[in-house]
Formats: C-alpha cells, sequence, structure tokens
C-alpha cells in the first residue's frame, strides 16, 4: 500500500501536461490542451488535458481521469506501477508502508536487471551461431525483425550463463527462471540450444523468455516457469512493441505462436500478440480492450483450433462490453498466422481479420450445431445450453445480451419471454436493462434541469480546490450525489488534508461512490471553466441560495407547527421572527465562519 498521503503530495508536484505530452502530441487552445484521443480512433483532437483541474477528459469516447489515470489508461499499467513510474520520472522515492515491500521491490529490480543481462547475452549468442542463424533465415525472418524483437540463442552447452553471471550460484538466478538446480544439487541452464524470444512487461522490461529448439526436438516451444516476475495469464508475447499499432489500427489480433506475432509484424501487421502458451484469460482481454475495443482472436481452422476459440470464448464473456467487439478469425486447416501471411500477403490477412466472425455469431453458431435445432429435441436443448453462457454476461454488455436472446428465441422457435424464462433472465432485470437504455436515448431530448446549489458549488471546488475550506459544511443538503461528494470534500479540508487540484482530488476518492461523481461532475465543465472574474461572487450567490433553502424549510417546519399546536413557545416565535429577518434582509448573508 502506498499512502494517501504520498500519491496526494505526488501529484500536487507534477505536472499532467508534461506527463502526457511524452506520449501524445499536445497542442494548447485557450486553457487548455488538445490531441486526437489515443483510445479511440478519430480525426478531431477532441482529447483535452487540463492543467488547472490536473485532468484529462476525452469528449469523443468520454474517458478521463488524472495522470495515474492516464498512464493506467494508456500504458495498460497497474494503480501501483503508474504511481511508481510518476514518481520515478519526478525523482521521486516511493515509501513503502512499513512492511517489506521495498525489500521485495528491491529484489525484482535485481531479477529485471538479470534478465536483461541474459536478453543481452542471448542475443549476442545468436551472433556467434551459425547454426541458429541458418535457422532463422530458413524460417524468413530478417535480421531486422529479429533484432526489433530481441530475438537471441541460447548456445548447446550447459552452463553458457556463467559467461554472464560471475556467481553462477546466485539463488536469483533460480528464481528468476533461468537455470534449474537437479536432484544431485547440480545447477544447469534452462534454455539450451534454443532460439530465444524475450518477454516484455508492458513497460518493455525482459520478465520471460520462450525458447524454440532448432528443428526437431521435444518439448518445440519451453517457456520461463512462473517467476515473481513473471505471471503466464497476465502477459501477452508482443504486447509491448504492439500497443501503438493496436491503437492505430483500432484492434488487436490475438494469435497462438512466438512466429506468428514476429513474421505478422515483418510482412506489416504490428498489432499482433500472442498468450504464452495458455488460453486466453479475462485478465489477457481486459488489457487489450484497455487499448482498443476491437479484438480479433486468430485460430487455426482445424478441430483443436475452434475448441481453443471455444475455450476463448467462454473466458471473454465476462469481459464484454456494448461498446466493444470480440471477433473471431478462423485460417485455413493448413495455416497458422505465420505461413498465411508469408504466402497470401498482408491484404489477405488484413481482409480476414476484417471479416472474422463476431463472438454473438460464433457462439449462436456452435450452440445450433451442438443442438442441432431441425428437430424439437434440440430446439429445446439450445436455451438450456446457452442459459450458463448468457448468466455470464455482464451489465455493460446488456444490449449484446438482448441481441443473443432474441436470436436464440428466434433459433428455439420461442417468443422472446419464453426465451428469458428458459434461460433464467428475471423478468425485473430486463425491465431495469431496457428502462436504462431507454432513458440514456432519451437523456439528450429532454431538458436538463438548472444545476441544485450543490451542483454549482461542486464545480466551484473543482475548480478552486481551496475553496473547501470556506464551505459550512452544515448548510449542503446530503440529498445528491453532488452534496454528499462535497460533504467528503469539505471534510477532507476540516482534518487538515490539502486538497490541491481536482486530478489529486479524483485520485483521494478512487474507487469510492464520490470518485464517480467528481468525475462526471469535472467531464462536463472541463470545456466551459467559470470566468475567474465571477468566482467569488457565485460562490457567495450559491451559498446565499444554500442559506434561503435552509431559512424558508425552517420558516414553514415552525408555521406548520403554529398552526398544528396552536401556538409557538416564546424561543420559538423568536427564532422565527429572526428567519424572517434573515430572509429578507438583502444583504443579510452570514458570512461562512458564522454559520458553522
Ligand atoms: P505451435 O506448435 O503451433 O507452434 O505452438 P508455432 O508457433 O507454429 O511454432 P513454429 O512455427 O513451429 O515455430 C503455438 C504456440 O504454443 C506454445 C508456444 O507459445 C507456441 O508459439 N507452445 C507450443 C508451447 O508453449 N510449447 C510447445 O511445446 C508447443
Ligand atoms: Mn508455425
Amino acid at each position: 500500500m502506498i499512502p494517501q498521503f504520498f500519491i496526494q503530495d505526488l501529484l500536487a508536484r507534477v505536472d499532467i501536461v508534461a506527463i502526457i505530452e511524452r506520449y501524445l502530441p499536445l497542442k494548447k487552445g485557450g486553457a487548455n490542451y488538445f490531441a486526437c484521443c489515443p483510445f479511440h480512433s478519430e480525426k478531431s483532437a477532441s482529447f483535452s488535458v487540463s492543467p488547472s483541474k490536473q485532468f484529462y477528459h476525452c469528449f469523443g469516447c468520454g474517458k478521463h481521469g488524472s495522470a495515474i489515470g492516464f498512464l493506467m489508461e494508456y500504458s495498460g499499467l497497474s494503480y501501483v506501477e503508474a504511481i511508481q513510474e510518476i514518481a520515478r520520472d519526478a525523482g521521486i522515492q516511493v515509501p513503502d508502508d512499513g512492511r517489506n515491500a521495498a525489500r521485495t521491490d528491491d529484489s525484482l529490480d535485481r531479477l529485471i536487471e538479470i534478465m536483461a543481462a541474459a536478453a543481452e547475452f542471448y542475443r549476442g549468442a545468436l551472433k556467434d551461431s551459425s547454426a541458429a542463424a541458418t535457422y532463422l533465415r530458413k524460417r524468413g525472418l530478417t535480421p531486422d525483425i529479429a533484432a526489433r524483437f530481441g530475438i537471441g540463442f541460447a548456445p548447446d552447452a550447459q552452463t553458457s550463463l556463467q559467461q554472464v553471471f560471475q556467481n553462477y550460484q546466485d539463488k536469483r538466478l533460480n528464481a528468476a527462471g533461468l537455470v534449474i538446480d537437479n536432484d544431485q544439487g547440480r545447477r544447469y541452464d534452462r534454455f539450451r540450444n534454443r532460439i530465444i524470444f524475450p518477454i516484455h512487461d508492458r513497460r518493455g522490461r525482459v520478465i520471460a523468455f520462450g525458447g524454440r529448439i532448432l528443428d526437431r526436438g521435444e518439448p518445440k516451444y519451453l517457456n520461463s516457469p512462473e517467476t515473481p516476475l513473471f505471471e503466464k495469464g497476465r502477459e501477452l508475447y508482443g504486447f509491448f512493441l504492439a500497443q501503438k499499432a493496436i491503437r492505430a489500427t483500432g484492434f488487436a489480433l490475438v494469435v497462438e505462436g512466438y512466429m506468428d506475432v514476429v513474421a505478422l509484424a515483418q510482412f506489416g501487421m504490428e498489432n499482433a500478440v500472442a498468450t504464452l502458451g495458455t488460453a486466453t484469460t479475462p485478465h489477457h482481454i481486459q488489457t487489450l480492450l484497455r487499448q482498443t475495443n476491437r479484438v480479433v482472436f486468430c485460430f487455426d481452422g482445424d478441430a483443436p483450433g475452434r475448441l481453443a476459440a471455444w475455450r476463448a470464448l467462454e473466458n471473454a464473456l465476462g469481459a464484454l462490453r456494448d461498446d466493444a467487439t470480440l471477433a473471431f478469425l478462423f485460417l485455413p486447416p493448413e495455416h497458422d498466422p505465420d505461413t498465411f501471411i508469408r504466402e497470401k500477403g498482408l491484404d489477405a490477412m488484413r481482409q480476414a481479420a476484417a471479416t472474422a466472425t463476431p463472438l454473438a455469431t460464433f457462439l449462436l453458431d456452435t450452440l445450433r450445431q451442438r443442438c442441432d435445432t431441425t428437430n424439437a429435441e434440440g430446439r429445446a436443448r439450445l436455451p438450456v445450453e446457452a442459459k450458463p453462457l448468457i448468466a455470464r454476461f455482464p451489465e455493460a454488455a446488456s444490449g449484446l445480451r438482448l441481441q443473443l436472446i432474441k436470436a436464440i428465441a428466434a433459433a428455439s422457435r420461442i417468443t422472446q419471454g419464453e426465451a428469458e424464462q428458459a434461460l433464467g433472465i428475471q423478468p425485473a432485470r430486463r425491465m431495469d436493462a431496457d428502462a436504462r437504455t431507454g432513458s440514456r436515448q432519451q437523456a439528450p431530448q429532454t431538458r436538463r434541469p438548472p444545476p441544485s446549489p450543490a451542483a454549482t458549488l461542486l464545480r466551484l471546488v473543482l475548480q478552486h480546490p481551496s475553496l473547501a475550506e470556506r464551505l459550512p459544511i452544515n448548510l449542503i443538503p446530503d440529498d445528491t450525489d453532488e452534496g454528499r461528494a462535497l460533504i467528503a470534500i469539505i471534510d477532507l479540508a476540516e482534518l487538515g488534508e490539502a486538497v490541491t487540484n481536482f486530478g489529486a482530488l479524483s485520485e483521494r476518492f478512487r474507487d469510492t461512490p464520490h470518485g464517480e461523481t467528481l468525475e462526471r461532475v469535472a467531464a462536463r465543465s472541463i470545456e466551459n471553466e467559470f470566468d475567474p472574474s465571477v468566482i467569488d461572487s457565485l460562490f457567495q450567490d450559491t451559498l446565499r441560495k444554500l442559506q434561503l433553502d435552509a431559512i424558508e424549510k425552517e420558516i414553514a417546519e415552525l408555521k406548520e407547527r403554529n398552526l398544528l399546536v396552536g401556538a409557538l413557545t416564546p424561543a420559538e416565535q423568536h427564532r422565527l421572527a429572526n428567519l424572517l429577518k434573515e430572509k429578507n434582509c438583502p444583504a443579510g448573508f452570514v458570512k461562512p465562519s458564522d454559520l458553522r
């Protein structure tokens, strides 16, 4: 756990504009900076960065967040990694929370160094081995592409790595997965006589290797074991190099093999990544969906390929979203992507990816085949088979789920209602979903009510966080999201936590309902900030409005009491008179401090 005060302090010291500028060319326009959005493809610049709010927002796709959020979204870093990255660039040491976080970090850094040294050794060894060079040439790899992927060679000897590591007995060589200790206590290199594919993490650091045997032998590919650096189900081979192309082409292609990724890139398809000898995991899919909203899974056209595709589909269901497309590409049975692109060329590969089968179609076709819908038994079984799959659709994909329900109903020759019943969909949930999509569509037509005083105050505070210190907490009604967020911010200010800028504030409330409210309000107002000259009077006027609301409410209560009980106590009469005076006194604004 990184302490919150550190994060707040860090965000107060760095500038989101400088951070984002490292990745995107930003142009100044008014108070903000603009660029073409890296998160969706567009020609006009709707991606804006606000230096005063320390926040980015895209008007096209709605993505927004702080500098931390940007790095998470853009580079696929975790929360902690993003903070570490920002801190490192700012030359600030990230504190640990007292436990041995620092020590593990230290050893992780050491493992990274070890992997980098090994990668360099393997690269050098490739140059010295004519057998390896011949093999790569035979496979059609150019030296350029081999260099780009950092491909190397592990020599055919027991302990080559002794040339790199003075202390070959170092425990960390084993922890890094580079050596194997046998039962007799003898140690030897894990990778011998193999072409080496370094596996990079999202920041381009080598965290593991894949090794292919030269020509024949078992196993054909040998991977690093899971280590503190390397968790197979999370990493994608080629992701670091493919990121840019994924965003540029608007989709990611997921293939099965190292050679496939390399060959595709060599022939101009640079947006391919490979799973590492495992089925596609939900984590893989989420990583890719952060970069693009179209992911195409490529499989061999044979039976094992179809089976692998089905497994990928099952794993993908939980990550589905109505604004994303997952599709399946089946190559002719005699091909893998490597041979396909070499034989048919880039255009054919692009064409194939563009016409891949959408997930819903693949799902339905497969179920139809399994159930044989030409007879009643098969048609009755179809919803039964579909049920566990449909159950995994998240709310974010409720539109797609509805489409599938309708298609299942049609294929089983039943009504939608009957299908929903068979699939175990609660009618209430359906109405919810319908009502929600309905209201979303209507929203732009209905006129927005004027903002509540709490909403206006929140906007003011987001623009000028220091105003929070001047807000009387008792006056803020807690019956709206905005009001509750405002109260939480005032609480912070009262506890003496410095509230510096909006980006820092939104991080403070990350993963809380207030965080969502803040981001929603900030996203709406990032383009039209209040003119600095009106801020003070608007702040005073809005407070006055809140105060009047409170006064009127109390007056109404006292009057009602008078009617019910027949009389007011002298104290109540006194209070009523005062309230009436305050209400009618135009300059009767009570200073915030008096109201506390
Ligand atoms: P393939 O056997 O289809 O190999 O395995 P390939 O990629 O076409 O390799 P080449 O063209 O013969 O060199 C596909 C992927 O499955 C994993 C590797 O990631 C490989 O790239 N695999 C395969 C292993 O991890 N171990 C194996 O023994 C075989
Ligand atoms: Mn192959």
